[in-house]
């Protein structure tokens, strides 16, 4: 076996209606350098050290092992994995999907197994519970997908998305989706839930027509999970003078928070300068959609 590298981009969920649903992959990465050793190892960035582990209760190698174990085998030759990460962790932009999708890209590659993408997302929501950040991980562009456990249909479309700009807005402190998710509603008011669901299929709708003014308005109606939300993320209720002020289209909390991404069809170094001095509390970072998603490449063995 020789070198390899996987590469899986981030990716941000929900925008705003699509609760769950829908999700994007964008130009951030989590790559894996591989090479076989005599033991299993991670090698982890030194910052991310207190929260990746480098042995074999890595997310990683759990989702490769279940992976191999789906597929009829009982155990992965022995890899050294050299960890890169410019995916924060634990702040809404899909880094324990890029885990898992990881893993499942590693044991395809180690075992030979020829996965599809469509077999790899769905045991990716095996996983993951949800389709909204594997689904991109795994494709690229803008995933719609439904997941029920069993049955997991999707639409993918990426055409159109080159010119325009996702500007994450990235706080200093994590939050983990188990904590943001309990703070949703068990139960919904009908009508209520009729409203929304008429929002995500406008959003959908505006998304897959290019109608970007119409799907930057629908981030913002939405009554899923975002009104519930902003209590854990103390400074949201004061981007939207600040993005308006700079024509932002709309901007919702990406995925369970407490990043916010903020969607632009026309982009400058202006823009960029003074949204960097207006959020200087928080990293801001520009990016593109990613339309590839996860890749691996074979490399030279090294000299
Ligand atoms: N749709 C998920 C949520 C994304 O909002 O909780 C985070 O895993």
């Amino acid at each position: 076996m020789s070198r390899f590298q996987i590469r899986v981009p981030a990716t941000s969920a929900n925008l705003g209606p699509g609760f769950d649903s829908v999700g994007i992959a964008l130009s951030k990465y989590v790559t894996l350098d591989c090479q076989p050793a005599d033991e299993w190892f991670f090698s982890v960035p030194e910052e991310d050290q207190p929260y990746i582990p480098s042995g074999k209760s890595n997310l990683i190698y759990k989702t490769a092992l279940f992976t191999a174990e789906a597929m009829g085998y009982e155990e992965l030759p022995s890899t050294h994995v050299e960890l890169t990460n410019d995916v924060p962790i634990a702040r809404g932009l899909g880094s324990s999907s890029t885990a898992v999708v990881g893993g499942i890209e590693l044991a395809d590659h180690l075992l030979g197994l020829g996965l599809s993408r469509y077999e790899k997302f769905k045991i990716a929501c095996e996983i993951e519970g949800h389709p909204d950040n594997v689904g991109p991980a795994i494709f690229g562009g803008i995933m719609v997908s439904n997941y029920d456990g069993e049955h997991l249909d999707y639409v993918h479309f990426t055409e159109g998305m080159d010119d325009l700009t996702w500007l994450a807005i990235i706080p200093d402190y994590h939050l983990e989706t188990e904590k943001a998710r309990g703070l949703l509603p068990v139960e919904m008011d009908y009508k209520q839930a009729v409203n929304n669901s008429g929002s995500a299929n406008v959003l959908v709708a505006a998304l897959a027509t290019k109608n970007w003014a119409l799907a930057g308005k629908m981030m913002q109606s939405d009554r899923w999970h975002q009104p519930y939300r902003q209590v854990l993320i103390p400074g949201f209720s004061s981007f939207k003078e600040i993005l308006e002020k700079e024509q932002s289209l709309g901007h919702y909390i990406s995925g369970a928070g407490p990043t916010t991404v903020a969607l632009f069809d026309v982009w400058d170094e202006g823009k960029r300068k003074r949204l960097e001095l207006a959020l200087e509390d928080y990293q801001v970072e520009p990016l593109q959609v990613n339309l590839s998603g996860a890749e691996t490449f074979v490399l030279a063995p090294e000299k």
